[in-house]
Parts: structure tokens; sequence; C-alpha cells
């Protein structure tokens, strides 16, 4: 392997160690930020992902709440549950882990959450103070961890080509109106390639900069890959394993043994995006709580 390993572990850890100084700045005002986590339903990978968030936040010093409802549960019990933590002025955000149970509307959904407590950044007032490049804006977690990751290592984004894979409303759409902002991490040139994009990879051989979120496992190889190029993998994937205990691995969208032999730089599945998207979610919970006092 000749690329650098973007350690998202130790960045992530970092900004959690910043967050948690704030949090016992904003103790000594009489504010402990809060956040609500919510699941529907018994998806696995999603079990684990809301554990990690609850602890997390735990850790910074945060109040956390994590709301566990049955699959059954019907749309309007998930609106009644969102509206009685819209109005707890002990929650300072909250989020509904994604996917929902099938024959959930979940554009309903994340409208019904207040835009000031919506730490995703997936409403639509959200979304569009992002793209209009408000400040005030949430911006979602893995790709706002993205772009600290990039900061924080030195990639420069400014005047690079940034080539996207995967349109998703959680990563995809918003990475693209992040690394086109002015300022930094931003700056970028954009291509967003997706399902539909004819010769794939000729398009993602252009970039300086390459973010697979696809969630199909090592689905990008190294004839996709322009060497020297900066590779960041967003998918986690479960792949059967029956060498192991738990009979699968996880692996990201990224062929990891032979991009690291191309690429300068690539983050690891695990340990790469994941943790750096859970350190965001707890400053967009800060940022939620700073911005409630002068609401
Ligand atoms: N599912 C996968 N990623 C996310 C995320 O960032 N937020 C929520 N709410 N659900 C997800």
């Amino acid at each position: 392997m000749t690329a650098k390993l973007l350690d998202g572990k130790a960045l992530g850890l970092a900004i959690r160690q910043e967050v948690a100084a704030d949090v016992a700045r904003l103790a000594k005002a009489g504010i402990k930020p809060g956040l609500a986590v919510v699941l529907v339903g018994e998806d696995p990978a999603s079990q684990v992902y809301v554990r990690s968030k609850g602890k997390a936040c735990e850790e910074a010093g945060m109040h956390s709440v994590t709301i566990r409802l049955p699959d059954a549960t019907s749309q309007d019990e998930l609106l009644a549950t969102i509206d009685r933590l819209n109005a707890d002025p002990a929650i300072h955000g909250m989020l509904v882990q994604l996917p929902l149970p099938k024959g959930m509307d979940s554009d309903r959904v994340l409208r019904r959450i207040d835009p000031r407590k919506d730490v995703d950044g997936f409403h639509p007032e959200n979304v569009g103070k992002l793209v209009t490049g408000d400040p005030t804006a949430f911006r979602p977690a893995t790709p706002y961890g993205i772009q600290q990751m990039l900061i924080r290592s030195g990639i420069e984004t400014s005047g690079a080509h940034a080539v996207i894979v995967g349109r998703s409303n959680i990563v995809g759409k918003p990475m693209a109106n992040l690394l086109i902002q002015q300022g930094p991490g931003g700056n970028a040139t954009v291509t967003v390639c997706h399902s539909r994009s004819r010769d794939l990879p000729s398009l993602t051989r252009q970039a300086d900069i390459l973010i697979v979120a696809i969630g199909k496992a090592e689905f990008c190889t190294a004839d996709m890959v322009r060497t020297g190029a900066v590779v960041i993998d967003v998918g986690i994937n479960r792949v059967d394993d029956p060498s192991r205990e738990r009979g699968y691995r996880l692996c990201g969208d990224v062929a990891f043994e032979e991009v690291a032999a191309v690429a300068s730089a690539i983050t690891p599945v695990p340990g790469g995006v994941g943790p750096m998207t859970i350190a965001m979610l707890l400053k967009n919970t800060l940022q939620a709580a700073e911005l409630s006092r002068t609401a």
C-alpha cells in the first residue's frame, strides 16, 4: 500500500473532545445540549448506529434520549413522537434514523421535525439554507464529516475536481453542495455520478478527490482511480464471511487493497468516514443548543 491512511477515528475523537469542551462551557450557563434519536424497527445496522450515537452523546457530556419504536408503529404515532420532541425544551436536536420501515413517507416524517432541531439537516428548510450558503444551516453529518476530514488532513479542495459517486439526499447531494461553496473545504469543481451515468470509470478517473457513496461492496476498483487521487469511501457493507464468528465482515464501496496501491490517501472501513459522521452530529447538536439561547 502506498496511500496515506485518513484516520477518521483519531480525527473524530479530536472533534468530539472539542465539542465536549464547548459542552462544559455551556454547562456553566445552565445549558445541557440534548439529542434525541428515534429508531423505528429492528434493522441491525441501524441499531448499531443508534447505539453509537447515544454513547458518543453521553461521552461528550450531552443529554441523550433514544426512542425505539416497534416495526408496526403507525406513521401517526411516529409523527406524534416527533411533535413531543419538538415541544421538549431539554431536546435541542433530534433525528429519525433512516431507512424507515416500508409504507412510511420519509419526506412527511422529516418535514415534521422542527428545522431548529433538525441536526441531520434533512428538512427542506435546512437543505435550502445549505444550497444558498446560509451559515445557520445544519450540514448533514456524513458530508460535513468528510469535508472536515479533508480540511484537517491538509487536502486542498480549492480548484480540485471532486467526483462523487451516488446522488442520495443523505450523502451525494449535500456533499456536492458543500464542496462548491466558497471557503475552506469548498471551491471545488464537482461532478456527481450515479447509476445512469455513461462510462463511469472515465468520469471517476478525472477525480482529484473521489467520494464513493453508492452502497455496493467493493464497487470502486483500481482501474476507476487516477494515480495519486484522494479516495473517500462512504460505504459500510456487510459481506457474508463464514470464517468470522459473527458470519460477516464489513467492507466499504471501494476495493481497499488495490485502490490503496494507486491512491495518495484513502479512508479505511471501518474507522474512516463513520466516526466523522458521529462527531459532526454532536457538533450539530451543540450548534442547535447554542442557537436555542438566542432564539
Ligand atoms: N441512515 C444512514 N445515514 C443516516 C444519517 O446520517 N442520518 C439518519 N437519520 N439516518 C441515516
